[in-house]
């Protein structure tokens, strides 16, 4: 079991272990960061947990731009996707949303260890953890019942792509606003961005050099008939 799960997460990222000081990163216990006026420490587990156990650049990049407060966070209604290990999640309830936290089963005592750890109590009810696997049980979660969707580092798996946008199109409204932050590897990531471009418009916000990360903004198009 254990070596399988190492060698699918091996997989998923452009390096191979212990080749580049990047990944020492991904294996320290924990990272440290510093968003909206409080320490967060979040614990990380890359041997066990994987890829939803590290804080990835996509995740920091897109705390940056909601620091920026170029989208208001006061009293909204977001969810993230595939929080892994909830950095996002955090900063935008620290910043005034209430967030419902998701992601798949496996990553989900992970995730809630940390969201509890790096919320203040007055905080931890404006959060919900819970579970969300792309494309399944989306009846759990309101159609179009939030103004904001979530997603760091989220496109990356192909066979997902289809119930990635399934889930944004049953989470979002004619007004909710989608931010992804997105690290482009290959070509596919982009096949992503096209098929989101059929359903949304989409812009890009934000490009943060040194990690080379970009952030998107996308909102649905009304609905047109000869699709
Ligand atoms: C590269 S990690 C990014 C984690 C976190 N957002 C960050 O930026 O640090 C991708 C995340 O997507 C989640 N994920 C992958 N496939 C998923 C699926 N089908 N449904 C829900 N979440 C999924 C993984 O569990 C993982 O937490
Ligand atoms: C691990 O991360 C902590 C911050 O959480 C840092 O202080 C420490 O230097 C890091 N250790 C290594 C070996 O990179």
């Amino acid at each position: 079991m254990t070596h399988v799960a190492i060698i699918v997460n091996m997989a998923l990222v452009p390096y191979v272990e212990n080749s580049l000081p990047a990944l020492s990163k991904l294996q320290n216990s924990s990272a440290q960061f510093r968003f909206a006026n409080h320490d967060l420490r979040l614990a990380q587990d890359w041997k066990k947990l994987g890829v939803a156990a590290v804080v990835w650049d996509a995740a920091i990049v897109m705390c940056m731009y909601l620091e920026m407060g170029k989208v208001d966070l006061n009293g909204t209604l977001a969810i993230e996707l595939g929080a892994g290990t909830g950095l996002v999640g955090i900063v935008a309830a620290l910043l005034g949303a209430k967030v419902t936290i998701t992601d798949r089963e496996p990553a989900l005592d992970f995730l809630s260890a940390n969201v509890k750890a790096n919320l203040p109590t007055d905080y931890q009810r404006s959060v919900v953890v819970s579970e969300l696997t792309w494309g399944k049980g989306l009846e759990r979660y309101p159609s179009s019942g939030f103004d904001l969707v979530l997603g760091a580092d989220i496109v990356y798996l192909e066979d997902t792509f289809v119930p990635l946008l399934q889930t944004l199109e049953h989470l979002c409204s004619d007004t909710t606003v989608v931010l992804l932050a997105c690290k482009i590897r290959y070509e596919r990531d982009t096949n992503f961005l096209s098929m989101l471009k059929l359903r949304f418009k989409v812009e890009e916000v934000y490009y943060e050099k040194q990690r080379d990360i970009y952030v998107y903004k996308a909102c649905k198009l009304p609905h047109r008939r000869d699709l």
